[in-house]
């Protein structure tokens, strides 16, 4: 079958083929809070980019189906080499993975060569490989801390995170690779301003890859499950999310008597909104698409990711 047929089928179809290949795989789904809803629905684990990691270390089934970006699946598959990860569309990738390369950061090292390397997890598998240890948006903080204070430090490649462990840490010895999301980096002080006039009284919440004035001008700032928890928390409180709309979504299908507005309606990763049903049946029935990372790679980014592991 090709994917337009499975994309003809209607969704009840849809779902009952992808009930019966789970089973028959004995498959896990892992979806990203981003993924549109109807995925999200039929995840074994929703989470941001540390959950599902931490999610992958403990995943005891021979296959995997990613639903999420490239990056993602990336360190599900160097966590489990011996697993089979699946990703359902090949084109996911995240265009801030693509922001820094490995040779311009080997670049960077030979200019600072006592510097360590701390890697935003949305980098290739091939950047992580020559990084000292790697961080999420839940504990960007607690990793720039793992090294002493006077160690200076490469951050790469995301631009406002690095501004925001920055800030937090208090550290001035933190150079930032100059790379952002597309999504979140359009976010702006004006946004912020217009959600105050519009929800007087929400909680604005804003991940930390939005820009510097959107984070100071934000009451919070947490990765997509802190944004989750803040609500779960919080049941009856109105908050305003300024992230990717899926994360709205899964707060209104999770919390649907809490308010929770999103601070921009057009806020959307087009890489992550490629996973749909039709795809994810196809993933399943066809092994459609496996996953690999070279050896030599994966060994060292493996130790970069351990690394994280053991400090958050
Ligand atoms: P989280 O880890 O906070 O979910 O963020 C991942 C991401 O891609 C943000 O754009
Ligand atoms: Fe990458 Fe931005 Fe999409 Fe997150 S929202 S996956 S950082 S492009």
């Amino acid at each position: 079958m090709e994917l337009w047929d499975y994309a003809k089928l209607g969704e009840n179809e849809l779902l009952e083929r992808i009930s019966v290949a789970r089973k028959r795989q004995n498959a896990v789904i892992l979806a990203h809070n981003y993924q549109r809803i109807e995925i999200q629905r039929i995840a074994d684990f929703k989470g941001d980019s540390l959950a599902l990691a931490k999610q992958a270390v403990e995943i005891d089934a021979p296959v995997i189906i990613f639903c999420g970006v490239m990056f993602m699946a990336e360190v599900a598959k160097i966590l489990n080499p011996q697993k089979t990860v699946l990703i359902p569309d090949i084109q996911a990738g995240c265009p801030l993975a693509a922001c820094a390369t490995a040779e311009d950061i080997i670049a960077l090292k030979q200019k600072y060569s006592d510097y360590a390397v701390v890697t935003y997890v949305n980098s290739s598998a091939e950047v992580k490989a020559v990084s000292d240890i790697i961080c999420t948006s839940a504990n960007s903080v607690d990793i720039v801390e793992s090294f002493p204070q006077d160690r200076g430090i490469i951050f790469t490649p995301d631009k406002n995170l690095c501004h925001y462990a920055k800030v937090r840490t208090g550290r001035d010895n933190i150079i930032c690779w100059d790379g952002e999301c597309y999504v979140h980096d359009r976010f702006t002080l004006d946004d912020v301003r217009a959600s105050k006039m519009k929800h007087p009284g929400a909680t604005i919440i804003v991940h930390p890859e939005c820009p510097p004035d959107v984070q100071d001008a934000a009451d919070l700032i947490f990765s997509t499950n802190g944004m989750f928890r803040y609500v779960e928390e919080h049941l009856s409180e109105p908050v305003v999310i300024g992230t990717e709309i899926g994360m709205v979504e899964r707060l209104h299908d999770e919390f649907p008597q809490t308010p929770v507005y999103p601070m921009k309606v057009r806020a959307i990763c087009s890489n992550m909104k490629l996973i749909t049903l039709a795809k994810v049946a196809r993933a399943l029935e066809q092994n459609m698409y496996e996953v690999n990372v070279p050896e030599n790679v994966a060994n060292k980014a493996k130790v970069a990711i351990e690394r994280m592991l053991a400090v958050s």
